[in-house]
């Protein structure tokens, strides 16, 4: 636990399963009470029971479907009501789709726009002012090791660009907010093993070359533990072998079979 930490509040998307359960868990290990959103409450719920039997710290959950702007305020306001204030923000949750981009379905362009780049920045955009009223916060944004490379990976472009999207805006953030005493950190994972990667083919192939949620839980452990005059900017945590996070995408690398 950590005596800083101890008693202050975060939100974590995307908490039920995954990344997000393995860095709630890491925040609710530094004493930090949680707020936890996701679609399905039932996983939600479990997760929350784990954490808050193993840590001593309050959790609330709150199910939410980051795509709506009303989930996002109630989420909000559930939390403030809870607990009368939002310290730290973890934007987490994030959909994923591996296409050639012709066979991509158009109602995928939406989700994943909405999911992993508008939902981000509408649910600072609600808190943001209350961190700025204080002059301190933090908000960590899980983007991808994906946005490493140039060209983004293929069949993953629309996935890829959004989190790209996503990067330039948190770097945007911070600098705008820096002389407001608030922190603003990117997270760029490699290929995790989780739901979501499970989901993609070829670059789960060889599964020995997938990390765990363990790297990404120093990360954050890392971005909340630093001096209050630092901030961490973005962390890589990428793969040591995989094609994903090669220095240089061979571009002709052959489409899934399908
Ligand atoms: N795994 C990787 O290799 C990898 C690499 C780079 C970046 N990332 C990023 O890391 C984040 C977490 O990924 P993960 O691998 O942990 O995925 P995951 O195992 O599939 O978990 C995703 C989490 O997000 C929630 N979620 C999905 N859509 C949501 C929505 N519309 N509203 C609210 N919650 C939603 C899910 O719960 P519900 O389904 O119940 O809503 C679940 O809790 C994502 O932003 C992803 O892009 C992952």
């Amino acid at each position: 636990m950590s005596p800083e930490l101890k008693g202050k509040v975060a939100i974590v998307t995307g908490a039920s399963r995954g990344i997000g359960k393995a860095i709630a868990s890491t925040a609710a290990g530094l004493g930090i009470d949680l707020a936890l959103a996701a679609r399905q409450e039932g996983p939600l719920q479990e997760t929350a029971a784990e954490i808050a039997k193993k840590y001593n710290v309050e959790v609330l959950t709150v199910p939410c479907d980051v795509t709506k702007l009303q989930d996002l305020e109630n989420l909000v306001n559930k939390t403030k009501e809870k607990f009368g204030r939002i310290d730290i923000l973890i934007n987490n949750a994030g959909v994923s789709s591996q296409y050639p981009f012709e066979k991509q379905p158009i109602d995928d362009f939406e989700k994943l726009a909405h999911t992993n780049y508008l939902g981000y920045v509408r649910l600072i955009r609600l808190v943001i002012n209350d961190m700025i009223q204080k002059k301190s916060g933090a908000i960590i944004n899980m983007v991808s090791g994906s946005t490493l490379c140039d060209p983004v990976p293929r069949s993953f472009i629309v996935y890829s660009s959004l989190k790209v999207g996503l990067r330039a805006f948190s770097k945007g953030l911070f600098w705008e907010l820096r002389d407001q005493g608030i922190k603003v950190t990117s997270i760029l994972p490699g290929v995790t093993d989780t739901d979501l990667t499970g989901k993609l083919q070829e670059v789960t192939a060889d599964h020995s070359r997938l990390m765990t949620t363990e790297a990404i839980e120093s990360a954050v452990r890392f971005a909340l533990t630093v001096p209050a005059n630092v901030c961490p900017l973005e962390i890589a945590v990428i793969n040591q072998q995989t094609p994903w996070t090669a220095p240089v995408i061979p571009y002709k690398q052959d489409h899934p079979k399908s």
